[in-house]
């Protein structure tokens, strides 16, 4: 069993790094608020015996040798940045529960044949340069040059980001895993959703990963006086986007699976009697059925354009990131299922609705994750909450859930 005090208070002391005036988190890639938690992570890593590096992405790394150090690593972990004003847990719990997972171990000397690697990955929300998976897409050796161009609303590129950090983005190749040196991925994750509250559950095993896609959206419209300038005549760019949102609403809402947001949309040039001239919002579209969210993609995107020429505005559209839907291997949902059933917790199976590192690693390696109940379902936000007994239930199924793979073939 896992030290659940342990697990606890590294999970508040943690939760401090980027606190802000709120009570949220926001705690951004290559910043100093990241630096920091990555320096009282890795000193974690070293309490629990680790061997502690970081790779050329920027990820924090924390390896325990196997018997066979030639056999194929598995890896655990999480992420450490926050969305704007976000919660304590999101990223943090995998990552100290995996610490926790191979300090145990090493404490009670339990060797295991595989190599373990607890990592923090870099740059998972893209909440700094709206595109996110940073480190895992470099692990995986999925991240294109181009993609170090994406900017921050400081007009700070990616790369810029990581040379202020001390890392060289020329080689960012260098972070990918060779095929085949990698067992598998496993993630402790909070659920950020309320399934696991209602089965009255602390822990579930995650099934899939919904699909998800970033689409920027541009409408153009005439800044004018909004004193003088009579309705009929206006060519107004945000009651268009206001229609848009709505349309986007409508479509996601008629699946019955698909969910769309908009959390962010900018105004220029922003005055109070200023008829806006352009409107930038963001849409996050999602569906564990990639068909069905691309047919609401584009239903939207056709409505949009009908919408631009009635109003006489201009629409555009800019894909910022696109993830397919992923399924968690049968390897590490067994391997999860024995961990339960050792541990006296029901077997209970859901699909992720957030997205995940893992969804990148798919290509590498086998990957599964374990989720944690959330008080109330609430995430990206600062009331995010789940109790110490829950996380500490999570990290023991993460306990063995690790251990069956890496003493396995
Ligand atoms: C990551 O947290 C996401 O699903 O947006
Ligand atoms: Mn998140
Ligand atoms: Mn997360």
């Amino acid at each position: 069993m896992i030290q659940e005090e342990r697990l606890w208070q590294r999970l508040m002391e943690l939760g401090e790094i980027g606190r802000q005036p709120t009570g949220g988190i926001t705690r951004l890639s290559f910043t100093k608020e990241e630096r920091a938690a990555k320096e009282k992570v890795a000193a974690y890593m070293k309490e629990a015996g680790l061997f502690v590096y970081e790779d050329a992405a920027g990820n924090l790394i924390g390896r325990k040798e196997g018997t066979d150090k030639d056999a194929p690593v598995v890896l655990v972990g999480s992420h450490l940045d926050s969305v704007y004003n976000g919660g304590m847990f999101d990223g943090p719990l995998g990552v100290l529960a995996a610490v926790e997972v191979v300090q145990t171990m090493n404490e009670n000397g339990v060797e295991t044949k595989h190599p373990i690697e607890v990592v923090a990955f870099t740059d998972e929300e893209g909440a700094r340069f709206r595109f996110g998976m940073i480190g895992s897409r470099a692990m995986a050796g999925a991240l294109s040059a181009d993609e170090l161009n994406y900017q921050d609303a400081n007009g700070v590129s990616v790369a810029e980001a990581m040379q202020e950090a001390g890392l060289n983005p020329h080689h960012i190749g260098k972070a990918a895993r060779k095929p085949g040196s990698v067992k598998a991925y496993v993630e402790l994750h909070i659920e950020q959703g309320r399934v696991l509250e209602e089965a009255n559950l602390p822990v579930g095993i995650v099934t899939g990963i919904a699909g998800l896609v970033w689409v920027k959206f541009t409408v153009e419209g005439k800044a004018e006086h909004a004193g003088a300038t009579p309705m009929p005549l206006r060519r107004d760019p945000l009651v268009a986007a206001a229609q848009i949102i709505e349309v986007i609403e409508q479509e996601a809402k008629e699946t019955g699976t698909t969910v769309g947001t908009v959390g962010q949309l900018h105004v220029f040039p922003g005055g109070i009697n200023i008829i806006p001239e352009r409107v930038e919002f963001v849409l996050d579209l999602r569906d564990l059925d990639a068909a069905v969210r691309d047919n609401v993609l584009q239903s939207i995107n056709e409505q949009a354009q009908k919408i631009g020429k009635e109003r006489n505005v201009k629409v555009t559209t800019e894909l910022l990131q696109e993830m397919p839907p992923v399924l968690c291997s049968e390897l590490v949902q067994n391997a999860a299922k024995e961990a339960c059933q050792k541990l006296g917790l029901d077997v209970f199976s859901l699909p992720s609705g957030a997205s995940h590192d893992g969804v990148q690693l798919v290509g590498l390696c086998p990957i599964g994750m374990i989720f944690v109940r959330s008080q109330d379902g609430v995430s990206h936000s600062p009331d995010e909450w789940s109790t110490k007994e829950d996380c500490a239930a999570g990290a023991n199924v993460l306990y063995h859930t690790v251990l069956r793979l890496a003493t396995g073939e």
